[in-house]
């Protein structure tokens, strides 16, 4: 296909069967979400992105309704120029998601040759809230990586398995100068998908046929750390995956996350507990209850929604009640530290028998993966 247009997006290349971004020879400016839709869309291309991914993915921690990411949504078509000599960007499945549908070639950008650590095909997201516990996890696992190959986190959902592993993710490929390469398979519903997924991510241009041997030819004896996200679903597909390229492809390391372990030959599991919180019975000073993780995870993102909250003698106990009514889980944590700037500690703490309802207000997606 002869694509003259092209866009850059970090390591990615696209080639665009037409000119776009452009409005009368002038660049279109897109706004920082729009434009993280369009990353997200065009790092899944072909594949449906669901509605709560999108808003996670763009909006991170914040809540936001469907008809702002459909406001955003609109900007960016009307700056591909969606549509236009009947050419659909981005198709829209109703109730299900979003799709980036043109048929773009990808390519490593600038080099063919073997990239270095930092600028792999799919760069590792970056974390920007502060990892709050959990050194010992990441610190053990970094150091079990270069002997095991093949390390599952496993939990329920909003434990801190991603986490965790992209803490981990980021302290190897800086310690061993290994690349680092993320792929999220909470869109992929397709077992087929799943060998292309990891393809794309890795940079290897998709045909048609199976992708494995040209993933294997590509990595060769390369050192790489693929973390392998979101993979409950896929369970059975990954772990014959992992068990292909693990053999076929010695420099391959893999960090999986999965709510349950792949039981793949050479995979190493580690359960992720809780967030510690203080003890049932106990009630702690307030210096003394920030030593536990769930309670300064609860008190660094109540100071995010409301800069005057304050941990203090009065409502100590209040928090530490929800960190252990809400079992030590980071997620639910933020959705209850979320209300802080709405109502105070006590009344959070009360309205937590209706936990489902009161964590998941306006959000009501937001418990599956
Ligand atoms: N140790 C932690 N410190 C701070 N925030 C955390 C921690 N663990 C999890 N979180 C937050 O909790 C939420 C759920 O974590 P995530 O890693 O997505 O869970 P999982 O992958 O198990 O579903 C995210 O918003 C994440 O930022
Ligand atoms: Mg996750």
């Amino acid at each position: 296909m002869v694509t003259p247009y092209s866009m850059t997006f970090g390591a990615f290349t696209l080639h665009f069967p037409q000119r776009n971004l452009t409005k009368d020879g002038e660049a279109v400016r897109l706004g920082s979400r729009a434009l993280d839709i369009l990353v997200v869309l065009v790092e899944n291309a072909g594949v449906l992105v669901s509605t709560r991914e999108l808003c996670d993915r763009v909006w991170a921690d914040n809540v936001v309704d469907e008809g702002a990411l459909r406001v955003h949504l609109s900007a960016v078509r009307k700056a591909l120029g969606d549509g236009h000599e009947g050419i659909r960007y981005i198709v829209n499945e109703t109730g299900r998601g979003y799709r980036f549908a043109v048929p773009v070639s990808r390519s490593v950008a600038h080099s063919p040759a073997p990239p270095p650590h930092n600028s792999s095909a799919r760069a590792l997201p970056v974390t920007l809230a502060r990892v709050i516990g959990r050194e010992d996890v990441i610190a053990g696992l970094t150091d079990q990586l270069p002997e095991r190959r093949f390390l599952t986190i496993t939990g329920p959902g909003g434990m801190g398995k991603t986490t965790v592993a992209l803490a981990i993710a980021h302290r190897f490929s800086g310690q061993t100068g290994t690349r680092a390469l993320f792929v999220n398979f909470a869109p992929v519903s397709e077992t087929s998908s799943a060998a292309s997924t990891v393809a794309s991510a890795v940079g290897v241009a998709v045909s048609t046929g199976d992708p494995i041997p040209d993933l294997i030819r590509m990595l060769g004896d390369t050192p790489v750390l693929l973390v392998l996200d979101n993979c409950e679903h896929l369970i059975e597909t990954v772990a014959e995956l992992a068990e292909k390229l693990l053999q076929a492809a010695p420099g391959v390391h893999l960090l999986v996350t999965s709510r349950e372990p792949l039981r793949a030959d050479g995979e190493s599991v580690h359960r992720l507990a809780a967030l510690p919180s203080p003890p049932p019975g106990t009630t702690p000073g307030t210096n003394q209850a920030r030593e536990y993780a769930a309670v300064a995870l609860f008190v660094d993102r109540a100071k995010a929604a409301n800069d005057s909250f304050a941990l203090t003698e009065s409502n100590v106990t209040a928090v530490c009640d929800i960190c252990r009514r809400l079992d030590g889980i980071p997620l639910a944590i933020e959705f209850a530290a979320a209300r802080v700037g709405l109502m105070d500690v006590h009344a959070i703490s009360a309205r937590l028998d209706d936990r489902f309802a009161l964590l998941t207000q306006g959000r009501r997606t937001a418990l599956p993966r």
